[in-house]
């Protein structure tokens, strides 16, 4: 049997991991290595425990400090783990300094690499996850593309060999948690919401909480909301507004969700706030309109079908309409018959 690497760190890879590790472990050995970036309970153990992943079989316990400083923790750490493991494969997912340090110990050692969620392009180099998600699908064999964008992105950057659309996989997520979130979440209950009755907001981005005045202004914005504003709060966005001493009056602040609770607070909204990567596509997953803080989305698709707009924009650009691009909620199942193939 063929034995995949997968390395992983932060939350939304624990999301990812869940529909494609269940189907991977049918055909392949997988060795699952957690890098740490991401350690907190509500951050990370939560999402292992409701979605059922399998415990990781390394923890490599590297989180925090400068970008530099966990990306090379990181890669000496992962360059370890590919000699003692020896893999087929090294499965990657996204675009955080996790998979970029991966990426690198990979294509050093000559151990191809399967990139999940690959072409999605800001443009912007000073974003961190556009630089790490560029580098990533340079050295990737394999890139399997969310969307058909992403797919002619790669093709602007001359990257057309073994290319493939194969939707989403968060949007296989989405419908499993959302099946059993409508049983077992009481998250509305617990903050005594109605459906339809608050906004639901995330802010995490560096760009947006590493200086006093932007997040000043991104707190307003969500302060000038007419409708309760929900906001489970991420710990550098904790840290940031009590360095700064912001005031984040009439705001509801929560601590980190896990994601049956996080997927029914979203279903249940009138309108989400985000500066996250996939929170847009995952409001759209369940029909709910979108404000994106920032100067552009990686995920057009869902502003050009009048789900999602920057928040410098007063309308949506169209009618709704549907994304055909994310798939059917069966893209782990792709995933993994193109996988068999390669490694065959
Ligand atoms: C990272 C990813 C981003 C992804 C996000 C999801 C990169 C460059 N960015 O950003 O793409 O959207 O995860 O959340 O990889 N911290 C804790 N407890 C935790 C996790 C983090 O206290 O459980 C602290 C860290 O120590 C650090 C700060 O929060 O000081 C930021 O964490 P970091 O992993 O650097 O980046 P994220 O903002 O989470």
């Amino acid at each position: 049997m063929k034995t995949i690497l997968t390395v992983v760190g932060a939350r939304p890879q624990f999301i990812k991991i869940a529909p494609v590790s269940g189907e991977l472990r049918k055909h392949f050995k997988e060795v699952l290595v957690h890098t740490g970036q991401h350690f907190d309970h509500g951050m990370s153990d939560v999402f292992f425990e409701e979605l059922e992943i399998p415990t990781p079989d390394y923890s490599l316990g590297i989180s925090g400090g400068k970008h530099g400083e966990m990306t090379a923790q990181m890669l000496e750490k992962i360059e370890e783990k590919i000699f003692e493991v020896k893999p087929d494969m090294l499965l990657l997912y996204g675009d955080t300094n996790s998979t970029f340090a991966a990426a690198i110990a990979a294509s050093k050692l000559h151990i191809p690499i399967a990139h999940i969620e690959s072409g999605p392009r800001t443009y912007d180099r000073k974003q961190p996850e556009e630089v790490n998600r560029v580098f990533t699908d340079y050295v990737s064999q394999i890139r399997f593309c969310p969307t058909y964008q992403s797919v002619e992105n790669l093709k602007i950057e001359n990257i057309d060999q073994d290319v493939f659309h194969v939707g989403d996989v968060m949007y296989d997520c989405a419908l499993y948690a959302r099946d059993k979130a409508s049983k077992d979440s009481k998250i509305l209950e617990e903050l005594q919401l109605e459906s339809q009755g608050y906004v639901v907001t995330t802010v995490h981005r560096a760009e947006h909480t590493s200086s006093p005045d932007i997040l000043k202004k991104v707190i307003g914005y969500l302060q000038e909301q007419e409708e309760l504003v929900v906001f489970p709060m991420h710990p550098r966005t904790v840290k940031a507004v009590e360095a700064y001493g912001i005031n984040t009056d009439g705001l509801t602040i929560i601590p980190p969700l896990g994601y049956i609770d996080m997927t029914w607070l979203v279903a249940n909204a009138k309108l989400v706030i985000t500066d996250s990567g996939g929170l847009p596509k995952e409001a759209y997953f369940h029909k709910v309109p979108c404000i994106t803080i920032g100067e552009y989305s990686p995920w057009p698709e869902t502003i050009e079908a009048g789900w999602n707009r920057l928040w410098s924009e007063q309308n949506y650009i169209s009618p709704r309409r549907d994304v055909p691009d994310y798939g059917e909620g069966n893209s782990a199942q792709k995933i993994v018959e193109i996988l068999k193939a390669y490694l065959k």
